[in-house]
């Protein structure tokens, strides 16, 4: 399998580019609006074909690059099957599969940062490799759940009664990270995720509200843009 992980450095979002080996189809996971072209120059190297752009839900912290990498290269765009974005080429439900050679991305639905969010899991054989988790769970931590239909008690049933039952072996790959990790596994965040581990979930319900958590810098740019997939006129002057 061809993996490959982008950094934004100033919304610190990680970016997946997935495909079964150079020369075939890819996926891309969340792609930033202003990285579009190192994405570009990614896909042109490896000699591949961008077939489907995901966001795992609408961003409030960057722009999305959906819009752009669809005029780039004319692949679909998909979000989870409750998003406000009219843009999106196709929207996923829950068990949906997306397949590319021999990669499938199974959707999940996990609310509780937001109510539209999505995780995706991938299978490159037949048992789980991997899951993409956006900002629902992120490692040692777990997505705020203050804004954007977000809700602290949906977060934990996501979390605990979907994500957690996939293997403790897969690996957790989020859409943010803050403190330099750049991969997990269900089982590490099972035991050392300290929001979740050995808490219960009035526990998790009532440390997230005591967040109290400053809005992202870019929000009121960021979540109106998305819902345009990234290309209205007010995100223009946004790199
Ligand atoms: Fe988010």
């Amino acid at each position: 399998m061809l993996f490959r992980q982008f950094f934004d450095s100033d919304s610190n979002t990680y970016t997946y580019l997935l495909a079964s080996k150079p020369g075939r189809p890819c996926f891309i996971i969340d792609p930033v609006r202003h990285q579009t072209s190192q994405y570009l120059a990614a896909i042109d190297q490896l000699d591949l074909q961008l077939v489907h752009a995901i966001d795992t839900h609408t961003h409030a912290d960057h722009v999305t690059g959906l819009g752009a990498l669809r005029d780039a290269t004319g692949c679909s765009t998909i979000m989870g099957e409750y998003t406000r974005a009219e843009c999106v080429s196709t929207r996923v439900r829950d068990g949906g599969r997306l397949t590319l050679d021999n990669l499938t991305l199974e959707a999940l639905y996990t609310p509780g940062h937001t109510n539209e969010s999505f995780s995706f899991i991938l299978f490159a054989a037949e048992s789980p490799n991997a899951v993409f988790t956006g900002d629902v769970l992120l490692i040692r931590g777990t997505g705020r759940t203050d804004f954007q239909g977000g809700n602290p008690g949906k977060s934990w049933d996501s979390i605990v009664n979907r994500l957690f039952l996939l293997p403790k072996e897969t690996l957790v790959y989020p859409a943010h990270d803050y403190k330099g990790w750049t991969c997990s596994s269900i089982g590490e965040e099972q035991s050392y995720n300290p929001r979740v581990s050995g808490k219960t979930r009035e526990q998790y319900i009532e440390i997230m509200r005591d967040l109290r958590l400053p809005d992202p810098r870019m929000m009121d740019i960021a979540i109106p843009a998305n819902l345009a997939c990234g290309q209205n006129g007010e995100a223009g002057s946004v790199t």
